[in-house]
């Protein structure tokens, strides 16, 4: 198997069916929908008693935190604020004894974070770590917690530990959610339509990896853009080596960890966005083969998604779309332009609340080819460190 893969980072992000099945494995009865984290059990009541809920860390780890916060605010019926480690220190955040903070970390010893953590500890709030390396400082230092099992990650970039980090934190929130009886049919609906969709997750995970023919292509035609803004004197240098990538709602958390993805491994620059912000600003970078990815999955912020698609379009730039099965025809009513419909990948459908997890293994296929047709080391990125530990 190591020899299909030419890097480390190559392999981890191939695993992730594996991985996601791990993430799942014996903490789910897909009979009577109940959910089950042993780390968290015997603090259960103490979390559904908290007020506010933190999700703290850094990079890739923020990105699980923001993928998954309006599933955790639904489920949970509790107000949920997502802030990277620093910020959270920077802002003097007022913390008590009813807060939850929820730490996440592949590593489990990101400074920044475990600074963080020290900060909580010293406020009595409940802290909650969601970690990859068993034993690692911030599995000790919380009072429970949740191992993601996604098993040694290598590669600097992080990709197998986010999705099984995506999976702990959706579990997280249903646990709760029963716990706590929360027992408004919306909740409940809710839960059973995620842990249904679970089941399926692997296997879907699975025919993703499958599209990665296409995915290449994706890079290359992004590089061809490129290439041609490099020769129009319509553009000036930045604009050749840059990338938006477009979400709204679930999907906006895939467009930030695309875009980090890419500037970590790829050396390119990348803009996550969330699509209503193009015209706040981000608009005005935009011309003729100006590359750009939109996230335009079945889920009720798509038609705003096909709104940012049609901004884009009148201003001479098609973009690069991702859609759902069975969506073809919808994306061709929605494309207000005499041309072919653009570019676009169809990912297989899961429920909303999972179909993050869907969309952003493409985006770390992605950053992996245009990392290996600009022939960047993969697995060490320059400048990084897997764990920032000062
Ligand atoms: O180990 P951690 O999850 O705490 O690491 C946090 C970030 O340093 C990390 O996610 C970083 O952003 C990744 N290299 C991104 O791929």
């Amino acid at each position: 198997e190591e020899n299909l893969f030419s890097s480390k980072t190559e392999k981890e992000i191939h695993q992730q069916r594996a991985t996601i099945e791990s993430a799942i494995r014996g903490r789910v009865d897909f009979e009577t929908h109940a959910v089950k984290l042993g780390g968290i059990q015997g603090h259960l009541d103490e979390i559904c008693r908290s007020s506010r809920i933190y999700m703290i860390a850094m990079g890739t780890s923020t990105h699980a935190a923001l993928a998954t916060q309006t599933i955790l605010t639904t489920l949970t019926n509790k107000s949920v604020s997502v802030m990277q480690a620093t910020q959270f220190l920077d802002m003097d955040e007022p913390i008590s004894k009813s807060d939850l903070c929820i730490f996440i970390s592949q590593s489990g010893e990101t400074a920044d974070s475990k600074h963080a953590l020290d900060y909580c500890n010293q406020a009595g709030a409940l802290t909650l770590g969601i970690t990859n390396v068993v034993g690692s400082s911030i599995c000790q230092n919380t009072s429970c917690g949740i191992h993601v099992n996604a098993g040694v990650e290598v590669g600097v970039a992080s990709t197998k530990a986010y999705t099984s980090q995506y999976i702990c934190l959706v579990l997280l929130g249903i646990a709760i959610a029963q716990a706590h009886s929360i027992t408004g049919s919306r909740v409940r609906e809710m839960s059973i339509e995620i842990i249904d969709a679970l089941r399926e997750l692997p296997g879907k995970t699975e025919e993703v990896l499958n599209q990665k023919a296409k995915i290449r292509h994706l890079a290359h035609l992004i590089q061809e853009k490129q290439a041609t803004i490099k020769e129009s004197t319509m553009f000036n240098r930045e604009q050749s080596n840059s990338l938006y990538i477009l979400g709204r709602g679930f999907q906006y958390a895939v467009a930030r960890e695309a875009a980090l993805k890419i500037k970590e491994i790829a050396y390119m620059h990348a803009e996550g966005l969330c699509a209503s912000e193009l015209k706040h600003g981000p608009l005005a970078m935009v011309q003729d083969n100006f590359p750009t990815i939109l996230f335009a999955l079945k889920d009720r912020y798509q038609e705003h998604a096909f709104n940012a698609m049609n901004q884009l379009v009148s201003r001479g730039c098609v973009p690069f779309v991702f859609i759902t099965e069975g969506d073809e025809l919808e994306l061709a009513r929605n494309f207000k332009c005499k041309e072919n419909v653009p570019f676009h990948i169809a990912l297989p459908k899961s429920t909303p609340c999972l179909q993050g997890i869907l969309a952003v293994i493409p985006m770390q296929l992605l950053s992996l080819y245009l990392a290996q047709a600009r022939g960047c080391n993969v697995d060490q990125p320059r400048n990084l460190a897997k764990s920032v530990t000062v």
